[in-house]
């Protein structure tokens, strides 16, 4: 417009022009412009006002006393003088929390929109020394932590169990041959962590199992009750299927089995009396959601927590960022008693991995530093942590992750 003055605008111009100018107008800086603090000139209070875009030619400055119809609701009218309807729907107090969570939602969205599988990133706020403007980050923040996890949750809506299970534990991909690989590391960390004899009590709980089993091998021979957990039913179906041991279900264990009965001293042909006894301690398979402050449902666990928990692949697997992985850790550690112990197994620096055909989880790439720092904050105590690196030519093409750490912890 400012380049071309008095040119005639029709009505196939302005898609075109949004597009252009949008992306540069919602810029970190200018969102935060938007949010000046001006009296309303009406009612007097002093609130935020949007003022959209000033600066840019695109859009026109919003003066907060433009009359415009505004729906009465019973929470907007707090801040305004009795009988006046604030002209401005963007200028009284009431109304700034949904209009900076407007903007965030914008801004979040075209981050999310560029690219389908890259993260929602946590939007700065600027700080302020007002207590409102504190409490209105703080809100900020929780929106955008929440809507981080619920992007997350939606990725995982293509999860397919049996996709998953082909790219990460079929024969060709867990070749128990090779003593290099990922699957007889990971497997020999669990061993030693269950029989060291630290470990023990009643009740094991695997967090986030997903369709898979393995972590649970060992632990099932110190545990008399193992407790599957997962955060989608396809995956609790799936794990149900081998429970039941009726041909329905996508992944043969047997190598697994054999192996972990190779670790104990014991024949590989015993794998069938290990698969029993798996079948004979899980107590049950049930619904965990590791971003709730209460993961598992409340009549689920004794009241004295758990014994023990594993999880592995899916505190990073399932947050948004670090934050949320930090904030995981401790949500689950509330499902463990003081005292009890967790084994963690993690990837190192992975950004996505393939859930499903087209179906591309994006995850945070965390690094050794980083757990512990997590593992501290969130109330454990470091045992040990042990890192794997993926050779060369073992590095798959269904995720790009260089490694896997395993941790063993104790809650303080
Ligand atoms: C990479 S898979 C790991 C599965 C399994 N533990 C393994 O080692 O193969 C990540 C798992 O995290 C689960 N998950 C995703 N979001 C979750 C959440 N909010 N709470 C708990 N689990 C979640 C997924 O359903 C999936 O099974």
């Amino acid at each position: 417009m400012k380049a071309h003055p008095g040119a005639t605008m029709t009505i196939y111009d302005p898609p075109g022009t949004v597009k252009r100018a949008l992306p540069r107008a919602v810029s970190p800086a200018n969102i935060q412009a938007w949010f000046s603090i001006i009296p309303c000139h009406t009612c007097g209070v002093r609130a935020r006002a949007i003022l959209l875009c000033h600066g840019h030619n695109f859009f026109s400055r919003v003066h907060p006393s433009t009359p415009r119809s505004w729906p009465e609701k019973a929470e907007d009218k707090g801040q305004e003088k009795k009988g006046h309807r604030c002209p401005s729907r963007f200028s009284c107090a009431k109304n700034n929390w949904r209009l900076k969570k407007a903007g965030l939602q914008l801004k979040e969205k075209m981050n999310f929109g560029n690219n389908k599988n890259s993260k929602p990133k946590k939007q700065k706020i600027p700080d302020s020394s007002d207590d409102e403007s504190d409490q209105d980050n703080r809100r900020m923040e929780e929106q955008g932590a929440e809507n981080g996890v619920a992007d997350m949750a939606a990725c995982y809506q293509g999860f397919d169990p049996g996709a998953y299970l082909q790219n990460n534990y079929s024969p060709a991909i867990a070749d128990f041959e090779r003593k290099d690989g990922l699957e007889p590391w990971k497997l020999a960390c669990l061993h030693r962590a269950f029989t060291e004899g630290d470990v023990r009590g009643e009740l094991l709980v695997d967090v986030g199992s997903g369709p898979s089993l393995y972590q649970v091998m060992s632990g099932c021979e110190v545990f008399n009750k193992v407790l599957l957990t997962d955060f989608l039913e396809v995956n609790r179906q799936e794990l149900r299927s081998w429970l039941q041991d009726e041909g329905g279900c996508s992944m043969d264990w047997t190598p697994f089995l054999q192996h972990v009965c190779k670790l104990e001293g014991r024949p590989s042909s015993a794998w069938t009396e290990k698969a029993a006894r798996l079948r004979q301690v899980i107590v049950d398979i049930v619904h965990i959601d590791v971003h709730s402050p209460q993961p598992l449902a409340l009549d689920v666990l004794p009241s004295a927590g758990a014994d023990c928990l594993v999880s592995a692949y899916c505190l990073e697997s399932a947050s948004p960022d670090l934050a949320a992985f930090t904030r995981a850790l401790g949500h689950i550690g509330r499902l463990l008693r003081p005292g009890g112990h967790l084994l963690l197994i993690g990837t190192l620096g992975m950004t996505y991995y393939m859930a499903g055909p087209g179906v591309k989880i994006p995850t945070v790439p965390v690094n050794a530093a980083q757990v512990c720092a997590s593992l501290k904050e969130s109330g454990y105590t470091l045992i040990r942590l042990e890192v794997y690196r993926v050779p060369q030519d073992m590095m798959l093409c269904s995720d790009d992750s260089p490694g896997t750490f395993f941790v063993k912890a104790i809650k303080e």
